[in-house]
């Protein structure tokens, strides 16, 4: 049985989380140490078009047909199968896995569509092209989030570090000087939607308010650009700093996260903050490769229930 698989990786926010939703900047990388694949096996001798999902990670095995056409995984099939002009999906199995935490912040559901986008559309001799995963990737966030800005299908299918704006072309972002994050996991899975969602409420509550912090945000990420252009890592931790400030006056930080924040200040990271939605879910911290074992160690005991080392690579 022909079998075609593909991966994606996961991804952190590395600056402007929420404000972008709003047509501010932000900046993201992929995280390739945590990724999400599916198999795809075409089992020609399988009643036709019966198509098997499985994802033993979640306790998932059903079929195609049995999920409702706005569940995620049916979705992401329809649309792909609409945009390859297919008249019927062929009989399949298609395995999903994946070690990207879910509800963390790290874009878990982005990069299963994106797996399984490729490994599908392969499977049928018609690979889709990276705009088409992205933009199918995006119909199926609106699903899962509601209002996403696509800073997460966008950093995820093209798996480099973008500078994101709304509406606007690509960007990818060039690294002068590679530099290392510790990537501590708070373990409280922490859904994009509710959070965007209550910003969203707030800042029609106090748009003013909101719109400046937005702002400060827009212009904190413009900064970081310069000095990830510029290669002046020292100029990021502040800038972090700053960012976490910003986000904790929007009301989307917790106890949790502020905890994990300040221990990896405390124990030598150059600055930290939380990544993605915020409420749970992941906060990353600057670190130097003669710091980051002690500051992964230090947020491991203050309660990270997974730290993750990542470098992100000069490009
Ligand atoms: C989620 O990874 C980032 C948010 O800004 C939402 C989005 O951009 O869609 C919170």
């Amino acid at each position: 049985m022909p079998a075609y698989s593909a991966s994606a990786p996961g991804k952190i926010i590395l600056f402007g989380e929420h404000a972008v939703v709003y047509g501010r900047p932000a900046i993201a990388v992929p995280v390739l140490q945590v990724r999400a694949k599916a198999i795809v096996s075409v089992d020609p001798r399988s009643f036709p078009g019966l198509v098997k999902l499985q994802a033993p990670d979640i306790g998932l095995e059903t079929s195609l047909y049995d999920l409702p056409e706005n569940h995620p995984l049916a979705a992401v099939l329809l649309k792909a199968a609409a945009a390859m002009q297919l008249s019927h999906i062929p009989a399949c199995n298609i395995k999903i896995s994946s070690n990207i935490p879910i509800a963390g912040g790290m874009g878990s559901g982005a990069a299963v569509s994106v797996a399984i986008l490729r490994a599908f559309s392969a499977s049928l001799g018609h690979p889709l092209s990276d705009q088409q995963v992205s933009e199918i990737s995006y119909e199926v966030e609106v699903i899962h989030h509601g209002t996403p800005s696509g800073i997460d299908n966008t950093v995820i299918t093209y798996a480099k570090p973008v500078y994101f704006v709304k509406g606007r072309r690509i960007e990818t972002l060039r690294v002068k000087r590679p530099f290392t994050l510790v990537i501590g996991d708070t373990g409280i899975q922490s859904p994009t939607s509710s959070v965007v969602s209550d910003v969203h409420k707030a800042w029609e509550a106090a748009p003013a308010h909101y719109e400046g912090l937005f702002d400060a945000v827009g212009a904190t990420t413009a900064s970081a650009r310069k000095a990830i252009e510029a290669g002046s890592v020292d100029a990021l931790g502040p800038l972090m700093d700053e960012n976490q400030a910003q986000l904790y006056k929007m009301g989307v930080s917790s106890p949790e996260l502020d905890e994990l924040i300040e221990v990896a200040c405390s124990s030598g990271a150059l600055g930290a903050k939380l990544s993605g939605a915020g409420r749970g879910g992941n906060m990353i911290a600057l670190v130097t490769p003669e710091t980051a074992s002690k500051v992964a160690m230090a947020i491991a005991d203050a309660g990270a229930v997974r730290t993750i080392m990542t470098e992100i690579p000069k490009t």
